[in-house]
């Protein structure tokens, strides 16, 4: 009797041990996905559209969180954070890589890129193989998952037209992170001052700076062209992001699970891509509605001839980077024109 009690209990015991732990609910991988703009913007929407889909597809395994407009971290400090562990996953502009991957400031090179297509085919060419090692081999705990457009970038400021290089003389624009835009505002006679994105509008609004440039989304979605004057249609640089990923956390994630996040992130930048080019038009529109109702803010579209004239003049920064921006990687890109 008293043997069958002391098997009881071991079997008991054994039960309140194993049930628990057979029948506990996993918590799902949580991944927070920080950026600095607003959700109507390529890049909100992306990861917006990645989030749903992620957890819709992994639901009760991933759970994917999306912070937007710097509510968690604001531009560098997210590389920072995400390379510390403090959040999974970002998509700064390359231009906020100039302390980490500095090479990715090709994108910044003012007019070497004619259209977006010309970014993509180097994105989802031999470059962009190039740029995939070299995260690897900077060692900074950071995957690097794929690339996301904006659009082309304007210009805008409160002194005067800008129209011709001479008009840029003495402007202060608020400018990225990136040495070569820094460049590019200096060959130009202008000043160019490194701001973050959450403080421009308040910059300008105070005239801390007289101007800045930016694509229309992002003007458009944090009211840039409401205090300021003039803005010109240049096209003249390119925005973008290399969406990023804290590498060891994506390494615990299971084969599985990481195959269905790359095959989403493949979706929807395919899809991105044309949700850029959609909303870079609806948003141009929307501040061309604003200027002729408003009246505050007049708007220029360059001629091809002072195209040409403002290429000449911000042309010269493409050389000045060789020790930072492989100039094998320049002159491929101008082969593709
Ligand atoms: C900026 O700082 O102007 C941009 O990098 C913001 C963004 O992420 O598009």
């Amino acid at each position: 009797m008293k043997r069958f009690f002391y098997v009881a209990c071991v079997v008991v015991l054994c039960l309140l041990l194993v049930v628990p732990a057979a029948t506990a609910k996993k918590k799902p991988f949580k991944i927070r996905f920080s950026h600095v703009v607003s959700e109507n913007t390529p890049k909100g929407w992306a990861a917006n559209e990645f989030a749903k889909r992620v957890n819709e597809t992994l639901k009760g395994q991933v759970k994917v969180v999306v912070f937007p407009s710097a509510q968690l971290y604001g531009d560098n400090q997210a590389i920072e954070a995400l390379s510390a562990g403090f959040i999974e996953m970002a998509a700064p502009s390359s231009a906020k890589f100039v302390g980490s991957v500095p090479a990715l400031q090709l994108f910044d090179m003012p007019f070497l890129f004619p259209t977006i297509e010309t970014v993509h085919k180097v994105v989802d060419g031999p470059i962009g193989d190039d740029i995939r090692a070299m995260f690897v081999k900077r060692g900074l705990g950071i995957k690097l998952m794929t690339f996301w457009d904006n659009a082309f970038k304007q210009f805008s400021d409160n002194v005067r037209p800008l129209i011709k290089p001479a008009d840029f003389k003495g402007v202060k624009f608020r400018i990225m992170s990136s040495d070569v835009l820094e460049a590019q505002m200096h060959g130009l006679g202008a000043v160019g001052l490194k701001l973050p994105f959450a403080e421009v509008y308040n910059a300008l609004e105070q005239g801390v700076v007289d101007g800045q440039e930016n694509t229309a989304s992002n003007i458009y979605t944090k009211k840039f062209h409401e205090v300021q004057k003039y803005m010109t249609f240049s096209n003249h640089g390119y925005l973008g992001y290399a969406v990023i990923m804290n590498q060891k956390f994506w390494d615990t994630l299971p084969a599985d699970i990481q195959k269905t996040i790359s095959k989403i992130l493949t979706e929807v930048t395919a899809e991105a891509r044309m949700k850029a080019i959609e909303l870079d038009k609806e948003q141009s529109a929307l501040i061309r509605d604003y200027a002729q109702k408003s009246g505050r803010l007049t708007i220029f579209d360059l001629t091809p001839a002072q195209t040409a004239a403002l290429q000449k003049a911000m042309k010269p920064v493409h050389d000045k980077f060789a020790d930072v921006v492989p100039t094998k990687w320049v002159e491929q890109v101008k082969m593709m024109k």
